[in-house]
């Protein structure tokens, strides 16, 4: 029975992707996992330095970050990839390379983000200091079917990680752990979703 898989995080800079992502990897670290995070901002420090923010050098990027996600998921680890990952195709090709692949959603409207700001990045984004920055002037394309949304403008960080975790207990790609932060509702919606998915 495998135990790898790859959680997929998507959203606009500053949408919660890295802060989830490092709840998650802490959660299933405490349960005895290997975990990998595979962050953006990181990973264009190391492994694509150089790397810019044209459609052909994120494609690039992402494609990179989903080939460790595969050769780490293949090898019994949770691979968490944290990066924007703006376009469709990519993310799906992910996806259909690595198959253990579980996609979260960081919704997250502009008006927040744009208060968040924490790099400043949208402010010289509007400004048009920074050109092609996602969600301002770079495209963004949120995924059709992904197995999680969290929308982080309006749920706090522990609803989401509940709801995350929740959904890798119900695929059972990770086993049930004691304390429940969910609600019967809750879990009933994700397994709604998880069915209409045709996973359950
Ligand atoms: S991705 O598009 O290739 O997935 P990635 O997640 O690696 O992007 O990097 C995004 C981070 O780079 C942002 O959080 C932000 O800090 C920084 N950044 C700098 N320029 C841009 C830009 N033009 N668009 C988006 N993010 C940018």
């Amino acid at each position: 029975m495998p135990k790898g898989f790859t959680l997929w995080f998507t959203g606009l800079s500053a949408s919660g992707k890295t802060t989830l992502a490092e709840r998650v990897r802490d959660i299933l670290l405490e349960r005895g996992m290997k975990v990998e995070v595979l962050d953006g901002d990181v990973v264009r420090q190391n492994l694509s330095k150089g790397l810019g923010f044209s459609k052909e050098d994120r494609d690039i990027n992402i494609r990179r970050i989903g080939f460790v996600c595969s050769l780490l998921t293949r090898n019994d680890v949770v691979a968490i990839g944290a990066a924007i990952s703006p376009y469709k195709a990519i993310r799906d090709e992910n996806r259909k390379l690595i198959g253990r692949f579980v996609e979260v959603y960081c919704k997250c409207d502009l008006e927040t983000l744009k208060q968040r700001d924490p790099k400043g990045l949208y402010q010289k984004a509007i400004d048009g200091e920074i050109e092609n920055f996602t969600g301002v002037s770079d495209p963004y394309e949120p995924p059709d079917n992904p197995e999680v949304v969290v929308d982080t403008a309006n749920e706090d960080i522990d609803t989401c990680v509940g709801r995350i975790i929740a959904t890798l207990e119900q695929l059972t790609y990770i086993p049930a752990g004691d304390g429940r932060g969910y609600s019967d509702d809750e879990e009933e919606s994700i397994k709604q979703r998880l069915r209409d998915l045709g996973y359950i």
